[in-house]
C-alpha cells in the first residue's frame, strides 16, 4: 500500500519561495497532499498537487472576517482539508462542537477531511482520543481519515515508540467500522522515517517541519518510495 505523505506547511514559507519548492516537489517520486498556507493554494493546485486547507469555517458563505468557506475552497480546486489540528484547539480555542460543525460543512461540499486527533503526554491515551473522535464525528456518516498527532510529539523531534503508535493506531481504528486510514504525525523527520515506517499500520504521515524541506522530504521519499 502506498503510503499518504501529507505535507503541513503551517504559517511557513514566503511567496518568493514557492518557485524552488514547488519545482523541488515536482522531481520528488512522491504522492503528496500539500496543505500550504490559504493564500498559496492556487499555485500547488495550478501545479497539479492534490492540495488541501489547513483550516475551514463551517458556513458557506456571510460576514465572517478572515474564514474561507468550504465551498469557496472546493471552487478553486481544493480537495481536502485537516480539520481539529492541536494548533487549532490549543491557540484558537477551537471546540469539538466548531470542529464538528467544520467537518459536516467541509463533506457537505465534496471535501475529504483528515481528522487531527493526539493526547498531552499525561494523559491516558484511550479516554482523549475516544472522547475527541466521538465528538467531532457525531451524526456524521460518511468516510473520514484520521492523523493521529500526539500533542508532545509536535515540534520536539521526540517520537512515541513503534510499539505504542501501533497500539494507539490499532485502538484508534476500532472505534471504526470501516477501515479509516490514519496518519502518524509529530516530528517525522528524514532521520526517524526508516524506522517508523516499520509500523504497518500506519497509512502515512503528516509531516510538519519537515515538510517546507525539500532535502529532508528526499530522504523520506528514499523510505517510503
Ligand atoms: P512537526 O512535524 O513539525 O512535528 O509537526 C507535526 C504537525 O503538527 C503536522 O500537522
Amino acid at each position: 500500500m502506498e503510503k499518504i505523505i501529507a505535507l503541513n506547511h503551517k504559517m511557513n514559507l514566503n511567496y518568493g519561495d514557492l518557485k524552488s519548492y514547488i519545482n523541488g516537489l515536482k522531481k520528488l517520486d512522491l504522492e503528496v497532499i500539500v496543505f500550504p498556507t490559504a493564500i498559496y493554494a492556487k499555485m500547488f493546485i495550478d501545479s497539479g498537487f492534490k492540495t488541501g486547507l489547513q483550516n475551514v469555517y463551517y458556513h458557506k458563505w456571510g460576514a465572517y472576517t478572515g474564514e474561507i468557506s468550504p465551498k469557496q475552497a472546493a471552487s478553486i480546486g481544493i480537495s481536502y482539508v485537516l480539520i481539529g489540528h492541536s494548533e487549532r484547539r490549543d491557540k484558537f480555542h477551537e471546540t469539538d462542537e466548531d470542529i464538528n460543525n467544520k467537518i459536516r460543512c467541509a463533506l457537505m461540499e465534496g471535501l475529504k477531511v483528515i481528522l487531527c486527533v493526539g493526547e498531552e503526554a499525561n494523559e491516558d491515551y484511550k479516554v482523549v482520543l475516544k472522547k475527541q473522535i466521538h465528538n467531532a464525528l457525531e451524526d456524521i456518516q460518511d468516510e473520514i481519515m484520521i492523523a493521529y498527532e500526539p500533542k508532545w510529539a509536535i515540534g520536539s523531534q521526540i517520537i512515541p515508540s513503534n510499539k505504542r503508535i501501533k497500539e494507539t493506531i490499532n485502538y484508534i481504528k476500532s472505534l471504526f467500522d470501516y477501515d479509516v486510514k490514519v496518519l502518524y504525525g509529530g516530528s517525522v523527520s528524514g532521520e526517524n522515517i526508516k524506522t517508523l515506517n516499520e509500523v504497518n499500520v500506519v497509512s502515512g504521515y503528516l509531516i510538519g517541519g519537515g515538510s517546507t524541506n525539500i532535502n529532508e522530504l528526499k530522504k523520506i521519499e528514499e523510505v517510503v518510495h
